[in-house]
Protein backbone atom coordinates (compact mmCIF):
# COMPACT_ATOMS: atom_id res chain seq x y z
CA UNK A 1 0.00 0.00 0.00
CA UNK A 2 1.63 3.23 -0.88
CA UNK A 3 -0.59 5.87 -0.33
CA UNK A 4 0.10 7.20 3.44
CA UNK A 5 -3.38 7.83 4.21
CA UNK A 6 -4.80 4.33 3.22
CA UNK A 7 -4.03 2.83 6.39
CA UNK A 8 -5.62 5.73 8.43
CA UNK A 9 -8.31 6.00 6.41
CA UNK A 10 -8.66 1.79 6.73
CA UNK A 11 -8.44 2.87 11.01
CA UNK A 12 -10.97 5.89 10.39
CA UNK A 13 -13.73 3.51 8.62
CA UNK A 14 -13.47 1.30 11.53
CA UNK A 15 -13.86 3.68 14.09
CA UNK A 16 -17.10 5.11 12.66
CA UNK A 17 -18.58 1.40 12.37
CA UNK A 18 -17.57 1.07 15.94
CA UNK A 19 -19.50 -1.50 17.91
CA UNK A 20 -19.86 0.49 21.51
CA UNK A 21 -22.77 -0.58 23.50
CA UNK A 22 -25.37 1.64 24.58
CA UNK A 23 -26.02 2.28 28.14
CA UNK A 24 -28.54 0.52 29.75
CA UNK A 25 -31.98 2.26 29.78
CA UNK A 26 -32.57 0.90 33.31
CA UNK A 27 -29.06 1.67 34.67
CA UNK A 28 -29.91 5.43 34.13
CA UNK A 29 -33.22 4.79 35.17
CA UNK A 30 -32.34 3.40 38.98
CA UNK A 31 -30.13 6.01 39.30
CA UNK A 32 -32.69 8.75 38.75
CA UNK A 33 -35.32 6.79 40.80
CA UNK A 34 -32.51 6.93 43.39
CA UNK A 35 -32.37 10.87 43.43
CA UNK A 36 -35.88 11.40 42.88
CA UNK A 37 -36.74 9.11 46.05
CA UNK A 38 -34.81 11.89 48.41
CA UNK A 39 -36.17 14.47 46.46
CA UNK A 40 -37.80 16.40 49.56
CA UNK A 41 -34.72 15.58 51.27
CA UNK A 42 -32.43 18.00 48.55
CA UNK A 43 -35.52 20.46 48.13
CA UNK A 44 -35.16 21.01 51.51
CA UNK A 45 -31.44 22.14 51.11
CA UNK A 46 -32.16 24.64 48.51
CA UNK A 47 -34.69 26.12 50.47
CA UNK A 48 -32.71 26.52 53.50
CA UNK A 49 -29.57 27.69 51.84
CA UNK A 50 -30.80 28.67 48.11
CA UNK A 51 -28.76 27.29 44.92
CA UNK A 52 -26.57 26.45 43.50
CA UNK A 53 -25.02 24.01 45.73
CA UNK A 54 -22.62 21.29 45.85
CA UNK A 55 -24.34 18.52 48.32
CA UNK A 56 -22.08 16.63 49.98
CA UNK A 57 -23.09 12.86 50.70
CA UNK A 58 -21.43 11.51 53.91
CA UNK A 59 -23.00 8.32 54.18
CA UNK A 60 -22.41 7.56 50.53
CA UNK A 61 -18.54 8.31 50.91
CA UNK A 62 -18.40 5.99 54.26
CA UNK A 63 -20.49 3.01 52.46
CA UNK A 64 -17.77 3.42 49.21
CA UNK A 65 -14.69 3.35 51.97
CA UNK A 66 -16.09 0.28 53.89
CA UNK A 67 -16.91 -1.64 50.38
CA UNK A 68 -13.27 -0.93 48.90
CA UNK A 69 -11.46 -1.29 51.97
CA UNK A 70 -13.15 -4.86 52.81
CA UNK A 71 -13.13 -6.06 49.45
CA UNK A 72 -9.25 -6.05 49.32
CA UNK A 73 -8.46 -6.81 52.66
CA UNK A 74 -10.83 -10.03 52.04
CA UNK A 75 -8.84 -11.37 49.01
CA UNK A 76 -5.09 -10.13 49.83
CA UNK A 77 -4.78 -12.36 52.18
CA UNK A 78 -1.35 -10.39 53.61
CA UNK A 79 -1.97 -6.69 55.22
CA UNK A 80 -3.61 -3.57 52.91
CA UNK A 81 -3.45 -0.22 53.72
CA UNK A 82 -6.27 2.16 51.81
CA UNK A 83 -5.12 6.03 51.15
CA UNK A 84 -7.68 8.37 49.44
CA UNK A 85 -6.20 9.94 46.92
CA UNK A 86 -7.33 13.18 47.81
CA UNK A 87 -6.52 14.98 44.34
CA UNK A 88 -9.87 13.94 43.41
CA UNK A 89 -11.66 16.12 45.40
CA UNK A 90 -10.27 17.95 47.84
CA UNK A 91 -12.73 19.02 50.05
CA UNK A 92 -11.48 18.70 53.12
CA UNK A 93 -15.26 16.94 54.62
CA UNK A 94 -14.82 14.41 51.88
CA UNK A 95 -10.97 13.45 53.52
CA UNK A 96 -12.22 13.82 57.03
CA UNK A 97 -14.83 11.24 56.34
CA UNK A 98 -12.45 9.11 54.84
CA UNK A 99 -10.17 9.67 57.99
CA UNK A 100 -13.03 8.71 60.07
CA UNK A 101 -13.45 5.48 58.27
CA UNK A 102 -9.53 4.47 59.47
CA UNK A 103 -8.23 5.11 55.56
CA UNK A 104 -4.86 6.99 55.32
CA UNK A 105 -4.75 9.87 53.07
CA UNK A 106 -2.21 10.49 49.58
CA UNK A 107 -1.20 13.95 49.13
CA UNK A 108 0.08 15.37 46.29
CA UNK A 109 1.50 18.86 46.86
CA UNK A 110 2.22 20.73 50.37
CA UNK A 111 -1.54 22.47 50.15
CA UNK A 112 -2.49 19.03 50.21
CA UNK A 113 -0.25 17.59 53.00
CA UNK A 114 -1.19 20.42 55.00
CA UNK A 115 -4.63 20.04 55.20
CA UNK A 116 -3.65 16.49 55.83
CA UNK A 117 -2.10 17.31 58.65
CA UNK A 118 -4.45 19.44 60.03
CA UNK A 119 -7.16 17.14 60.40
CA UNK A 120 -5.64 15.43 61.65
CA UNK A 121 -4.77 12.08 59.64
CA UNK A 122 -1.95 9.76 60.95
CA UNK A 123 -1.27 7.92 57.85
CA UNK A 124 -0.20 10.39 55.54
CA UNK A 125 1.32 9.17 51.97
CA UNK A 126 3.13 12.08 49.65
CA UNK A 127 3.29 11.39 46.13
CA UNK A 128 3.84 13.73 42.92
CA UNK A 129 6.73 14.96 40.43
CA UNK A 130 8.52 18.13 41.17
CA UNK A 131 7.83 18.36 44.97
CA UNK A 132 10.15 21.71 46.16
CA UNK A 133 11.93 22.02 48.88
CA UNK A 134 9.53 23.57 50.50
CA UNK A 135 6.62 20.87 50.60
CA UNK A 136 9.59 18.18 51.20
CA UNK A 137 10.89 20.32 54.49
CA UNK A 138 6.74 19.89 55.55
CA UNK A 139 7.00 16.50 55.10
CA UNK A 140 10.20 15.77 56.87
CA UNK A 141 8.96 18.24 59.77
CA UNK A 142 5.57 15.27 59.95
CA UNK A 143 7.89 11.97 59.30
CA UNK A 144 5.85 10.23 61.83
CA UNK A 145 3.10 10.93 60.15
CA UNK A 146 4.37 10.72 56.29
CA UNK A 147 5.43 9.06 53.75
CA UNK A 148 7.44 10.33 51.04
CA UNK A 149 7.23 8.60 47.51
CA UNK A 150 9.98 9.61 45.86
CA UNK A 151 9.67 10.20 42.03
CA UNK A 152 13.62 10.98 40.97
CA UNK A 153 16.95 10.36 41.62
CA UNK A 154 17.59 14.51 42.23
CA UNK A 155 14.53 14.24 44.84
CA UNK A 156 16.21 11.54 46.66
CA UNK A 157 19.30 13.38 47.13
CA UNK A 158 17.36 16.58 47.92
CA UNK A 159 15.58 14.72 50.68
CA UNK A 160 18.45 12.98 52.15
CA UNK A 161 19.73 16.91 52.24
CA UNK A 162 16.82 17.87 53.69
CA UNK A 163 16.19 15.33 56.63
CA UNK A 164 19.82 15.09 57.48
CA UNK A 165 20.22 18.90 57.92
CA UNK A 166 17.26 18.76 60.60
CA UNK A 167 18.85 15.13 61.79
CA UNK A 168 15.93 13.48 61.15
CA UNK A 169 15.13 10.02 59.35
CA UNK A 170 11.65 9.65 56.68
CA UNK A 171 9.96 6.84 55.49
CA UNK A 172 9.92 6.58 52.49
CA UNK A 173 8.99 4.56 48.53
CA UNK A 174 10.10 5.01 45.14
CA UNK A 175 7.92 5.45 42.56
CA UNK A 176 8.21 3.33 39.46
CA UNK A 177 6.81 4.48 35.97
CA UNK A 178 4.32 2.21 34.25
CA UNK A 179 5.02 3.87 30.66
CA UNK A 180 9.11 4.75 30.11
CA UNK A 181 8.16 5.85 26.70
CA UNK A 182 4.99 7.25 26.73
CA UNK A 183 2.37 10.29 28.24
CA UNK A 184 2.86 8.65 31.70
CA UNK A 185 7.10 8.81 31.32
CA UNK A 186 7.33 11.73 33.68
CA UNK A 187 6.27 10.05 37.03
CA UNK A 188 8.84 8.07 38.85
CA UNK A 189 11.81 6.19 37.45
CA UNK A 190 11.87 3.57 35.39
CA UNK A 191 11.94 -0.37 36.30
CA UNK A 192 15.42 -0.94 34.67
CA UNK A 193 16.52 1.87 37.01
CA UNK A 194 15.61 0.50 40.26
CA UNK A 195 18.79 -1.09 41.45
CA UNK A 196 20.43 1.34 40.88
CA UNK A 197 17.84 3.50 43.32
CA UNK A 198 18.00 1.11 45.76
CA UNK A 199 22.11 1.37 45.57
CA UNK A 200 21.68 4.96 45.99
CA UNK A 201 18.87 4.99 48.88
CA UNK A 202 21.80 2.56 50.52
CA UNK A 203 23.96 5.84 50.32
CA UNK A 204 21.61 7.64 52.12
CA UNK A 205 21.59 7.44 55.95
CA UNK A 206 18.46 9.62 56.19
CA UNK A 207 16.30 8.01 54.02
CA UNK A 208 14.84 5.00 55.01
CA UNK A 209 13.33 3.24 51.55
CA UNK A 210 10.94 0.94 52.49
CA UNK A 211 8.19 0.30 49.44
CA UNK A 212 7.68 0.47 46.31
CA UNK A 213 4.52 2.86 44.08
CA UNK A 214 2.84 2.44 40.82
CA UNK A 215 0.00 3.77 39.35
CA UNK A 216 -2.32 3.28 36.46
CA UNK A 217 -5.11 5.67 35.44
CA UNK A 218 -8.56 5.05 34.26
CA UNK A 219 -8.69 1.38 34.82
CA UNK A 220 -11.76 -0.22 33.12
CA UNK A 221 -10.58 -3.48 34.33
CA UNK A 222 -7.27 -4.89 36.12
CA UNK A 223 -5.31 -6.03 33.28
CA UNK A 224 -2.86 -2.69 33.13
CA UNK A 225 -2.21 -3.06 36.97
CA UNK A 226 -1.72 -6.54 36.92
CA UNK A 227 0.13 -6.70 34.06
CA UNK A 228 2.73 -4.11 35.61
CA UNK A 229 3.01 -6.26 38.47
CA UNK A 230 4.48 -9.28 36.49
CA UNK A 231 7.42 -6.91 34.98
CA UNK A 232 7.64 -5.79 38.96
CA UNK A 233 7.83 -8.66 40.41
CA UNK A 234 10.65 -10.29 37.55
CA UNK A 235 12.39 -7.10 37.75
CA UNK A 236 12.67 -7.83 41.51
CA UNK A 237 14.08 -10.96 41.42
CA UNK A 238 17.25 -10.12 39.48
CA UNK A 239 18.18 -7.90 42.53
CA UNK A 240 19.76 -8.43 45.74
CA UNK A 241 17.42 -10.24 47.96
CA UNK A 242 19.12 -8.07 50.90
CA UNK A 243 17.42 -4.88 49.36
CA UNK A 244 14.38 -6.43 48.11
CA UNK A 245 13.49 -7.98 51.53
CA UNK A 246 14.17 -4.79 53.36
CA UNK A 247 10.73 -3.65 51.55
CA UNK A 248 7.96 -3.45 53.39
CA UNK A 249 5.02 -1.96 51.12
CA UNK A 250 3.62 -2.36 47.55
CA UNK A 251 1.52 0.30 46.93
CA UNK A 252 -0.48 -0.53 43.84
CA UNK A 253 -1.81 3.03 43.41
CA UNK A 254 -5.34 4.26 42.24
CA UNK A 255 -7.09 4.33 38.90
CA UNK A 256 -10.38 2.25 40.03
CA UNK A 257 -12.95 3.38 37.80
CA UNK A 258 -16.75 2.57 39.14
CA UNK A 259 -18.39 -0.53 38.59
CA UNK A 260 -21.34 1.28 36.52
CA UNK A 261 -18.36 2.07 33.41
CA UNK A 262 -18.07 5.39 31.49
CA UNK A 263 -21.24 7.03 30.01
CA UNK A 264 -20.11 8.77 26.91
CA UNK A 265 -22.02 11.20 24.64
CA UNK A 266 -21.52 10.50 21.18
CA UNK A 267 -19.22 13.53 20.78
CA UNK A 268 -17.14 11.12 23.33
CA UNK A 269 -16.43 8.40 20.86
CA UNK A 270 -14.39 8.08 18.12
CA UNK A 271 -17.18 7.89 15.31
CA UNK A 272 -18.27 11.05 16.93
CA UNK A 273 -14.73 13.09 17.33
CA UNK A 274 -14.35 12.26 13.33
CA UNK A 275 -17.78 13.66 12.18
CA UNK A 276 -16.61 16.52 14.29
CA UNK A 277 -13.53 17.19 13.18
CA UNK A 278 -15.24 16.56 9.26
CA UNK A 279 -17.78 18.76 10.22
CA UNK A 280 -20.10 16.23 9.29
CA UNK A 281 -22.45 16.46 11.88
CA UNK A 282 -25.84 16.35 11.00
CA UNK A 283 -28.38 16.06 13.60
CA UNK A 284 -27.70 16.02 17.31
CA UNK A 285 -27.11 11.96 18.33
CA UNK A 286 -29.20 11.49 21.73
CA UNK A 287 -27.70 7.70 22.28
CA UNK A 288 -25.41 7.36 24.93
CA UNK A 289 -22.34 4.70 24.87
CA UNK A 290 -21.24 2.56 27.36
CA UNK A 291 -17.70 1.17 28.54
CA UNK A 292 -18.62 -1.40 30.96
CA UNK A 293 -17.23 -1.36 34.04
CA UNK A 294 -15.90 -3.99 36.82
CA UNK A 295 -17.13 -4.47 40.36
CA UNK A 296 -14.41 -3.44 42.68
CA UNK A 297 -14.48 -7.46 44.45
CA UNK A 298 -13.61 -8.14 41.23
CA UNK A 299 -10.69 -5.91 40.92
CA UNK A 300 -9.46 -7.34 44.41
CA UNK A 301 -9.70 -10.99 43.07
CA UNK A 302 -7.61 -10.32 39.99
CA UNK A 303 -4.92 -8.27 41.76
CA UNK A 304 -4.40 -10.46 45.20
CA UNK A 305 -3.56 -13.30 42.25
CA UNK A 306 -1.17 -11.13 40.88
CA UNK A 307 0.27 -10.32 43.86
CA UNK A 308 0.64 -13.53 44.85
CA UNK A 309 2.07 -14.88 41.53
CA UNK A 310 4.76 -11.93 40.81
CA UNK A 311 5.85 -10.77 44.23
CA UNK A 312 8.44 -12.13 46.04
CA UNK A 313 7.37 -10.22 49.19
CA UNK A 314 5.07 -12.22 51.14
CA UNK A 315 4.81 -9.81 54.35
CA UNK A 316 4.46 -7.09 52.47
CA UNK A 317 1.28 -4.60 52.74
CA UNK A 318 -0.17 -4.10 49.79
CA UNK A 319 -1.13 0.05 49.57
CA UNK A 320 -4.01 1.23 47.98
CA UNK A 321 -4.50 5.02 46.33
CA UNK A 322 -8.19 4.88 45.14
CA UNK A 323 -9.99 8.76 44.13
CA UNK A 324 -12.31 8.23 41.96
CA UNK A 325 -14.00 5.36 43.01
CA UNK A 326 -14.25 6.42 46.90
CA UNK A 327 -15.57 9.84 46.07
CA UNK A 328 -17.94 9.91 42.57
CA UNK A 329 -21.03 9.25 44.28
CA UNK A 330 -20.41 11.38 47.34
CA UNK A 331 -21.27 14.71 45.98
CA UNK A 332 -24.56 16.12 43.50
CA UNK A 333 -24.79 19.44 42.58
CA UNK A 334 -27.98 21.17 42.78
CA UNK A 335 -29.04 24.16 41.11
CA UNK A 336 -32.41 26.01 39.42
CA UNK A 337 -33.86 27.26 36.27
CA UNK A 338 -33.94 30.56 35.80
CA UNK A 339 -35.09 31.19 32.07
CA UNK A 340 -36.82 28.85 29.68
CA UNK A 341 -36.16 30.31 26.29
CA UNK A 342 -37.49 27.49 24.34
CA UNK A 343 -39.75 24.24 25.11
CA UNK A 344 -36.14 22.70 24.33
CA UNK A 345 -34.10 25.41 26.09
CA UNK A 346 -33.38 26.27 29.75
CA UNK A 347 -30.62 28.28 31.24
CA UNK A 348 -29.87 27.24 35.02
CA UNK A 349 -28.04 29.16 37.83
CA UNK A 350 -25.31 27.02 37.99
CA UNK A 351 -22.17 27.05 35.39
CA UNK A 352 -20.10 24.65 34.73
CA UNK A 353 -17.45 26.72 36.53
CA UNK A 354 -18.55 24.43 39.22
CA UNK A 355 -17.03 21.07 37.42
CA UNK A 356 -14.20 23.38 36.01
CA UNK A 357 -14.13 21.24 32.25
CA UNK A 358 -16.75 21.25 29.53
CA UNK A 359 -17.53 18.00 30.83
CA UNK A 360 -20.96 16.87 29.68
CA UNK A 361 -20.43 17.47 26.18
CA UNK A 362 -18.36 14.25 26.40
CA UNK A 363 -19.89 12.82 29.81
CA UNK A 364 -23.69 11.79 29.95
CA UNK A 365 -25.47 12.05 33.66
CA UNK A 366 -28.58 12.73 33.85
CA UNK A 367 -30.47 15.78 34.79
CA UNK A 368 -33.09 15.30 37.26
CA UNK A 369 -36.01 17.84 37.73
CA UNK A 370 -36.84 17.09 41.13
CA UNK A 371 -39.45 19.73 41.46
CA UNK A 372 -41.50 17.69 38.53
CA UNK A 373 -40.52 14.24 39.13
CA UNK A 374 -40.83 11.36 36.39
CA UNK A 375 -39.30 8.72 35.12
CA UNK A 376 -39.22 10.23 31.78
CA UNK A 377 -37.01 12.10 29.75
CA UNK A 378 -37.57 14.82 27.59
CA UNK A 379 -35.04 16.34 25.06
CA UNK A 380 -34.13 19.81 25.87
CA UNK A 381 -30.67 21.60 26.25
CA UNK A 382 -30.06 22.52 29.43
CA UNK A 383 -27.30 24.83 29.86
CA UNK A 384 -25.43 26.85 32.45
CA UNK A 385 -25.62 30.47 32.99
CA UNK A 386 -21.96 31.14 31.65
CA UNK A 387 -21.00 33.16 28.51
CA UNK A 388 -19.89 30.55 26.58
CA UNK A 389 -22.14 27.71 24.77
CA UNK A 390 -19.89 24.50 25.93
CA UNK A 391 -21.23 25.33 29.22
CA UNK A 392 -23.99 22.98 28.96
CA UNK A 393 -25.00 20.32 31.96
CA UNK A 394 -27.05 17.41 29.68
CA UNK A 395 -29.24 17.51 26.22
CA UNK A 396 -32.11 15.85 27.91
CA UNK A 397 -33.79 16.02 31.64
CA UNK A 398 -36.11 13.17 33.83
CA UNK A 399 -39.17 14.59 34.56
CA UNK A 400 -42.54 16.00 33.42
CA UNK A 401 -41.71 19.19 32.26
CA UNK A 402 -39.60 22.22 33.04
CA UNK A 403 -39.98 25.70 33.96
CA UNK A 404 -38.60 28.57 35.73
CA UNK A 405 -37.48 28.00 39.54
CA UNK A 406 -37.45 24.14 39.26
CA UNK A 407 -34.45 22.22 40.92
CA UNK A 408 -32.31 20.13 39.31
CA UNK A 409 -29.70 17.82 40.30
CA UNK A 410 -26.78 16.03 38.38
CA UNK A 411 -25.45 13.57 40.24
CA UNK A 412 -22.41 11.60 40.94
CA UNK A 413 -20.49 14.90 40.52
CA UNK A 414 -17.87 14.17 43.55
CA UNK A 415 -14.49 12.68 41.60
CA UNK A 416 -12.50 15.49 39.33
CA UNK A 417 -14.92 18.01 39.33
CA UNK A 418 -14.94 19.89 42.89
CA UNK A 419 -10.91 19.74 42.59
CA UNK A 420 -11.10 21.34 39.50
CA UNK A 421 -14.04 23.98 40.17
CA UNK A 422 -13.17 27.04 38.38
CA UNK A 423 -13.12 30.97 39.78
CA UNK A 424 -14.66 32.06 36.55
CA UNK A 425 -17.10 34.68 35.63
CA UNK A 426 -20.42 33.31 38.74
CA UNK A 427 -19.31 32.63 41.78
CA UNK A 428 -18.24 28.88 43.11
CA UNK A 429 -21.37 27.03 44.77
CA UNK A 430 -20.76 26.03 48.52
CA UNK A 431 -20.35 23.02 50.08
CA UNK A 432 -23.65 21.58 52.48
CA UNK A 433 -24.21 18.23 53.87
CA UNK A 434 -27.25 16.09 52.78
CA UNK A 435 -27.76 14.63 56.08
CA UNK A 436 -28.28 18.20 57.03
CA UNK A 437 -31.43 17.98 55.39
CA UNK A 438 -32.35 14.25 56.93
C1 LIG B 1 -0.35 8.71 42.06
C2 LIG B 1 -1.82 8.69 42.01
N1 LIG B 1 -2.50 7.94 42.90
C3 LIG B 1 -3.84 7.88 42.92
C4 LIG B 1 -4.59 8.62 42.03
C5 LIG B 1 -6.08 8.52 42.11
O1 LIG B 1 -6.59 7.98 40.93
P1 LIG B 1 -8.15 7.66 40.81
O2 LIG B 1 -8.88 8.84 41.29
O3 LIG B 1 -8.35 7.41 39.36
O4 LIG B 1 -8.40 6.46 41.67
C6 LIG B 1 -3.94 9.41 41.07
C7 LIG B 1 -4.71 10.18 40.10
O5 LIG B 1 -4.24 10.83 39.20
C8 LIG B 1 -2.52 9.44 41.05
O6 LIG B 1 -1.85 10.18 40.16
Amino acid sequence: MNDPHAALLAKAAAAMNEPLPEVPAEAIASMVARHVARAESYLALVRRHGSPLYVLDRQALRDRARRFSDAFAAAMGRPTRVYYAMKSNNCPDVAAVMVACGLGLDVSSGRELQVALDLPAESIIFSGPGKTDAELALAVGHAGRVTILIDSFSELARLEALASARGATVRAGVRLTVDPRGFWRKFGIPLADLGRFFDEADRCGHVDLRGLQFHTSWNLRPSAQTDFLGQLGRTLRALPARQVSALEFVDIGGGYWPESGEWLQTAATPAGTLRHMLSADALPDPRRWWKAGTPIEDFAAALAAAAAEHLPLEGATICLEPGRWLCNDGMHLLMRVVDRKAPDLVITDAGTNAVGWERFETDFFPVVNLTRPALAEQACDVHGCLCTPHDIWGYAYWGESIAPGDVLLVPSQGAYTYSLRQDFIKPIPPVVPLDAAE
